[in-house]
């Protein structure tokens, strides 16, 4: 079994999150999702409209989506990646080169982004309207 592995804060849930989710779960045949905590996100000095909770049981509902588990610091790939048996690494290419680092690890894959859509975006129209 292909396990895929795939990070981010995934708020205000919108159709390019779930063509990176499809794409990413279609490269094998399970997917992690890691998930921002609140409390990461701050760190990150991100604030999501949406709790961890709301957004784990928004990803949970998604067919592409095997499982969930919180992220809560940087450093926790390598850790996630052989814990999880993971064989594949997946983010946007807004990260493209920043993970090569855990290619000892597992394949690392960059996927296209969807253009002219992202959280920033959707907050920023309604905060115009
Ligand atoms: N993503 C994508 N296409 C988009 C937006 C996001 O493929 N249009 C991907 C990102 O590259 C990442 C994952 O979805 O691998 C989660 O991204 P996240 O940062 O949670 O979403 P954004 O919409 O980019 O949020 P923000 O505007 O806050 O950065």
């Amino acid at each position: 079994m292909e396990k895929v592995i795939t990070y981010g804060t995934f708020d205000l849930l919108h159709w390019g999150h779930i063509r990176l989710l499809e794409r990413a779960r279609a490269l094998g045949d399970h997917l992690t999702v890691v998930l921002s905590t609140d409390e990461f996100n701050k760190l990150k000095g991100k604030e999501a409209f949406h709790n961890f909770e709301q957004r784990k049981y928004l990803l949970e509902a998604i067919k592409h989506v095997d499982v969930v588990i919180p992220e809560t610091a940087w450093d926790q790939k390598i850790t996630d990646i052989q814990s999880n048996e993971i064989n594949i690494f997946v983010m946007g290419d807004d990260w493209e080169g920043q993970f090569d680092f855990l290619t000892p690890y597992c394949d690392v894959c960059y996927l296209e982004r969807t253009k002219d859509i992202s959280t920033t975006y959707i907050k920023e129209q309604l905060a115009q309207a």
